[in-house]
């Protein structure tokens, strides 16, 4: 072989050889894509291998089939599954009160029950984080159990207005409260290895147009009341997922606000998860994905062409949609449906009904009670009035919604089990008169399911004679007023009040019983506060059970015979009337509704894939509304300007009573503590909810008269018997928002801190010097577009 022959031999050899060796190379990197499956570890990597589309699906849902997933009917969503890498989808349900799902599925016998557990109000109102934990261990269990991964729960949203038609969903007018109940319920449900997603995040008030309405507020009132709920709920307890809400705050959709869901809510607080849109909420899927609204869910086909062609366009940057796909895949790999667990698809709902009634019972507040609760050894006949004691409300209503329990408590069967008579032939009375307002109300019979409430039944008034005759008969009267709510739906104004018919009852009741010589105790069984005032003096004990469950008949027989002793305390004012509350000109409360109006704003003329049409002229209330009370919601306004109210925010009465004594105060490093010995004082067995509020000098920033900073609730203290509670909160925790430097400020001088056992029943006080300002810098971001001009 000539040289030039033997180098292009060798030349072809070293070429194929290299051509070999490159294509085993690339079969090999093709195995490795096509086997790399994911893991904890191997995020990352999984991402890398992505293509665009799947990427993109995986930051939107798997939309919303009619009739739910097919998997778990009646379940919200589910994230995107990739079975080449691995990757499974991972289930959403909502709450707050219930895991939600159909009870029935297609070919299947079988009942898929869940426990209706209290309302989130009632949650708040014991005061007890450690409820609010045992309630969320429970619903965790639940989700487990029928192999969901995370509970659309809780709702955070301050009660900025009692019409607001998602009250029930939410704790209470404060914020330390709400986030100290909510970090409970999260840490609860999370201990059984399945996630939350705190919602609505934030500063959403109103169901009217809720998806389009305008929040407008300046960053004061939005740090101190709006945010503080979920920032100690997400400092505490680290929930596994966020949800925006469907408002705008300040012009911006929250779930296109970086300030909001990055700056705050990363940045500032440490959050670690991942943020997900309410259920088609916002309107620029690229603006999310920018904001670090990770996921939208339940998902369009609209947004997943505009983050796709935003992508190949160079609008949006793909390391931003990796970014937000890497944080749906650390949520996937914590989640049960990943690690295969075998659910047993049923779960122990005795064993939740108990935590039901026990939690619901501890919820409730006790208004009232002129000697008559609990109720005396002798009585045995009682006689029932009002249709809600037949027909009681456990929770609200909502995608959440009630209506799919096994059972609901009434008062009838809550006190029969306690051995008591109930008169029959009123009750037989009651039955017929709901049988026809029934009829009346759904002439083409019930709808199966509304997340508005439905019409509830008209009271009817007992004739001179029957009324005589049931005096005559019973030993005492008990009368149930009901209210519900429901998403979609503010309340009106009107709903505040007794309606005449009830009006009516409670006079003839309250009359005829008393000229007997018998009592009379009227049970609330409400969403949020109704008018008292007018009223309270015709009864001799008032209960507020709030929603609490299931078991509500259960529940508020066990405070009327004493068997629990009520330890609720409001977790909301109830004011003398409508229009007291600084927020009442600033709520929709006069509106007529016949649908829900979630969209009905001029905001509607905006139709989401379609072209532009001209909006109408913005309407208060509607398309936008103006936080004016500022900082001043509920009981801030109430204390600090005097005003009235037929109860006050953290009040409720007990069968004991309690003494206060401050054992010790001290500021150390950075923390607060107050250590108070609680004594009960009284002849029976209960449990205090103790209330540290802060009077803060207030001279370079107005100040409410008192706000509370911390809780804590004894166990059940016997006759006689003391525990020592500690209260703690940080220095910090007494700063207010200064706009001006966007940065959080202690001011120097004497703080007041009032050991209370509500926000108007001060029991001790200790004054603490602060000797130093303190600042805490913080994100100039979520600035209104206009002033709003506030009550000082
Ligand atoms: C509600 C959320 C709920 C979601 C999924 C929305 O309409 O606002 O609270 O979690 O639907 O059902």
């Amino acid at each position: 072989m000539s040289k030039i022959k033997m180098k292009n031999y060798s030349y072809k050899m070293k070429k194929t050889c290299f051509i070999i060796f490159l294509a085993i190379l690339f079969s090999q990197a093709n195995i490795i894509a096509q086997q790399i499956t994911l893991n904890k570890n191997n995020i990352d990597e999984i991402v890398k291998v992505m293509t665009l589309e799947e990427k993109v699906r995986m930051v939107i849902g798997c939309g919303m089939p009619m009739g739910g997933d097919a998997k778990f009917p009646g379940t919200a969503g589910r994230t995107y599954d990739i079975p080449r890498l691995g990757i499974p989808s991972v289930y959403f349900a909502d709450g707050p009160h219930r895991l939600a799902m159909s009870v029935r599925r297609d070919f299947d016998s079988r009942f898929y029950y869940t426990t209706e557990f209290p309302s989130g109000t009632t949650v708040a109102a014991t005061f007890n984080p450690d409820v609010a934990f045992k309630v969320g261990e429970a619903l965790g269990t639940e989700v487990k159990d029928y192999g969901m991964d995370v509970l659309l729960a809780p709702g955070v949203n301050l009660m900025r207005n009692v019409l607001n038609g998602r009250n029930h969903e939410y704790y209470s007018e404060d914020p330390l409260l709400t986030g100290k109940i909510a970090a409970g319920f999260i840490n609860g449900v999370q201990s059984k290895g399945v996630g939350t997603s705190i919602k609505h995040f934030a500063v959403n008030s109103q169901e009217t147009n809720r998806n389009n309405n305008d929040s407008r507020l300046d960053q004061r009132t939005l740090r101190e009341l709006y945010l503080k709920g979920f920032e100690i709920a997400v400092k505490e307890s680290q929930p596994w997922t966020v949800m925006t809400a469907y408002n705008k705050v300040n012009g911006k959709y929250t779930s296109e606000d970086k300030g909001l869901t990055t700056d705050i809510l990363r940045d500032e607080w440490g959050f670690k998860g991942l943020v997900i849109s309410d259920w088609n909420a916002g309107q620029d899927a690229v603006a999310s994905m920018n904001a670090g609204n990770d996921m939208l869910q339940p998902g369009q086909e609209r947004q997943f062409k505009s983050i796709y062609d935003a992508v190949k366009n160079g609008i949006l940057d793909e390391k931003i949609l990796d970014r937000n796909v890497k944080r749906v895949l650390e949520l996937v790999v914590k989640c049960h449906s990943f690690n295969n667990y075998n659910y047993p698809n049923e779960t122990d709902l005795k064993a939740h009904a108990t935590v039901s009634r026990q939690a619901g019972s501890e919820g409730i507040v006790l208004l009232a009670n002129n000697g008559v609760l609990p109720i005396d050894k002798k009585i045995n006949q009682i006689a029932l009035y009002g249709t809600t004691s037949y027909d009681m409300v456990p929770a609200g209503m909502g995608f959440g919604s009630t209506g799919f329990g096994r059972y609901t408590v009434s008062m009838v069967e809550g006190l029969r089990k306690a051995s008591y008579t109930v008169d029959k032939k009123l009750t037989q009375q009651y039955q017929k008169h709901l049988q026809e307002e029934q009829k009346r109300l759904f002439p083409n019979g019930r709808p199966p399911f509304s997340f508005t409430p439905p019409p509830r039944a008209d009271e009817f008034l007992p004739t001179a004679e029957e009324m005589a005759a049931q005096v005559k008969l019973n030993d005492l009267a008990i009368l149930t007023i009901g209210r519900t709510s429901g998403e979609a739906k503010d309340r009106h104004a009107n709903e505040f009040y007794l309606t005449k018919n009830e009006n009516a009852l409670l006079k003839q009741v309250s009359d005829a019983y008393h000229a007997a010589g018998k009592k009379v105790v009227v049970i609330l069984n409400i969403c949020s506060p109704v008018e008292t005032e007018s009223w309270k003096s015709m009864a001799d004990a008032i209960i507020c059970a709030f929603q609490p469950g299931q078991e509500v008949g259960h529940c508020v027989t066990d405070v009327l015979t004493g068997e629990v002793n009520p330890s609720g305390k409001l977790p909301v004012t109830f004011a003398l009337k409508y229009g007291d509350a600084p927020s009442d000109n600033n709520f929709p409360f006069d509106y007529e509704f016949k649908m829900p109006s979630f969209m009905m704003g001029s905001g509607m003329n905006v139709q989401r894939d379609q072209k532009e049409v001209k909006p109408k002229e913005s309407e208060r209330n509607v398309d936008f509304t103006n936080y004016e009370e500022g900082i001043y919601v509920g009981y801030r306004y109430f204390d600090t300007f005097n005003k009235e109210v037929s109860y006050p925010f953290g009040f409720g009465l007990s069968y004991t009573t309690f003494d206060y004594e401050v054992i010790s105060s001290s500021i150390l490093n950075e923390n607060c503590e107050v250590k108070v010995k609680v004594t009960n004082s009284g002849q029976v067995a209960g449990k205090e909810a103790v209330q540290l509020y802060v009077k803060a000098p207030g001279k370079d920033l107005n100040k409410p008269s008192k706000e509370l900073k911390a809780l804590a609730k004894t166990k059940e203290l016997k006759p006689g018997e003391s525990e020592v509670v500690t209260l703690i909160w940080n220095l910090m925790d007494m700063s207010s928002f200064n706009v001006k430097t966007s940065s959080w400020v202690l001011e120097k001088g004497i703080y007041q801190w009032l050991v209370s056992a509500s926000s108007t029943d001060v029991r001790c006080s200790v004054n603490q010097d602060i000797a130093r300002v303190k600042t805490m810098k913080a994100h100039n971001v979520m600035a209104p577009q206009a002033e709003i001009k506030t009550i000082r």
